[in-house]
């Protein structure tokens, strides 16, 4: 993977050096995982040395963003070992402070995450909820301007990530930003029905990345 700081709107080379890191290291399985095998495990424990991170195009994207609308209180859902949790941490830290709600299921990743972001010196600026997102964000102590819905597979509908939207979208303010990874269709149902406040486009990213923005 190139070395991208140079194109970064991140202009800080220790947060560079954990990102480059993390990028270099396999971000998933030989055989994709539970996103690509249909034959592979669906439990998040059986995967704690893989991110299935964002890629940077995604994570310069947040951070741009979140330093646009000033953001100041983020959710990274989820914060698997660190990747996004990264991108979010630089923004608020440029920003002049805040707090990112992490959230993991995995004690392990957890660990991991903590210490990335430790050496990227932005732990003061995270809050890693651990246990099941559905619970450990369902109060997020106040609007928040920014969030990432970057879910899990699960085996039938609904999809984590549509669960996550219904849960937090009540608790983000009008202007604020939801970015989706993996375009679950019942999360781009929930986003589609005028209803709930969201217009979106949908951005050649990865393998689709959905741009929500909260407009009433
Ligand atoms: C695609 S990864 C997140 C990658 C991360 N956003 C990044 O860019 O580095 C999804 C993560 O969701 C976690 N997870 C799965 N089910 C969860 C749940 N119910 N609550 C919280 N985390 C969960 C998995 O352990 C995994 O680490």
């Amino acid at each position: 993977m190139p070395n991208r700081s140079f194109q970064s709107p991140i202009k800080n080379a220790r947060v560079h050096a954990v990102i480059n890191r993390l990028a270099e290291a396999p971000r998933r399985p030989p055989s994709g995982g539970p996103h690509n095998d249909p034959a592979a495990s669906l439990d998040p424990y059986d995967y704690v040395e893989y991110g299935f991170s964002i890629v940077p195009e995604q994570g310069e994207l947040i951070y741009l963003l979140c330093r646009g609308i000033g953001a100041k209180r983020v959710v990274d859902f989820a914060t698997s070992v660190g990747m996004s949790a990264l991108y979010f941490a630089a923004a608020i830290h440029d920003n002049g402070g805040g707090t990112v709600i992490g959230s993991e299921l995995v004690p392990a990743k957890i660990a991991t995450a903590k210490s990335n972001l430790a050496d990227a010196g932005l732990s003061g600026y995270v809050d890693i909820r651990e246990g099941d997102a559905r619970v450990t964000l369902s109060d997020l102590g106040g609007p928040v301007d920014f969030v990432l819905i970057d879910g899990w597979p699960v085996s039938q509908e609904p999809s984590l990530a549509r669960e996550l939207i219904q849960v937090i979208a009540p608790q983000i303010r009008i202007g604020g930003y939801v970015v989706n990874d993996n375009a679950e269709p019942d999360f781009l149902e929930f986003i589609g029905d005028s209803a709930n406040g969201f217009i979106s486009v949908n951005l050649p990213l990865k393998s689709g990345t959905e741009l929500c923005v909260k407009v009433s």
